[in-house]
């Protein structure tokens, strides 16, 4: 079947990958992802990504530059299933705006990050969360990162009122930290286990939508889709 062709060819990709977080490599399935991450500038898109992918963290992490921005993958386990994420980091420079849509279009997960340190970081991501709900493949999983979660002590947004609005929005919502890894891989695996892992094989709008796909094509623009059985 397309599903099975699809997951041998994750599978062969994969194996080139070092760390995985959830540990056991032996799934019967493997789906995978383009999530992006969206926030202000200096919240810790970049540091997040460093942390889940790479389990590290740079006191001093460069500002990213726009057009540089590029993928990396990583996976998470579940049950049965390999979800292995392509992810896009943006860069939070108000100048860089307009690069958006290009990075979240055709994506099936969002990480929207702010700092609870800085409550304007927070009124920003709720703008990027109207953004993605307008414009945004309409079954995108979106997850909101409260981050900075180690500095307790200069906290601006209160837990509750984030949990709140992300309960009000039907967002995935936890505190993070980019530098002690609390709650990052937690956050993927939440959303790992939110994304849809037998959509169905037919009836979608959208040619290529929704459907596995041979991923030795790697000029595909749905590459990213789930593989489905
Ligand atoms: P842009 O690329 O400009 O959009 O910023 P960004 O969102 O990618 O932020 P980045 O990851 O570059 O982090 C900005 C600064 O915050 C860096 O100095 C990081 O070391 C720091 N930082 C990131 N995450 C955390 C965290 O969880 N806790 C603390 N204390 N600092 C963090
Ligand atoms: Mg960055």
């Amino acid at each position: 079947s397309v599903g099975v062709l699809c997951a041998v060819a994750v599978q062969a990709m994969a194996s080139r990958a070092t760390a995985r977080p959830n540990g056991q490599s032996q799934a019967s399935k493997i789906c995978q992802f383009k999530l992006v991450l969206l926030g202000e500038s200096a919240v810790g898109k970049s540091s997040l990504v460093l942390r889940f992918v790479k389990g590290q963290f740079h006191e001093y992490q460069e500002s990213t530059i726009g057009v540089l921005s590029a993928f990396l993958t990583q996976s998470v386990c579940l049950d049965d299933t390999t979800v292995k994420f392509e992810i896009w980091d943006t860069a939070g420079q108000e100048r860089y705006h307009s690069l958006a849509p290009m990075y979240y279009r055709g994506a099936q997960a969002a990480i929207v990050v702010y700092d609870i340190a800085n409550q304007e970081t927070f009124a920003r991501a709720k703008t990027w969360v109207k953004e993605l709900q307008r414009q945004a493949s309409p079954n995108i999983v979106i997850a909101l990162a409260g981050n900075k979660a180690d500095l307790a002590n200069k906290r601006m947004v209160e837990y509750e009122e984030a949990q709140t609005y992300a309960d009000d929005n039907s967002l995935l919502f936890m505190e993070t930290s980019a530098k002690t890894a609390v709650n990052v891989n937690d956050l993927f695996l939440a959303i790992a286990k939110k994304l849809p892992k037998n959509e169905p094989q037919t009836g979608s709008s959208t040619p290529g939508r929704n459907r596995g796909v041979d991923l030795h094509d790697q000029t595909q623009q749905s590459k990213s889709q789930c593989c489905s059985n």
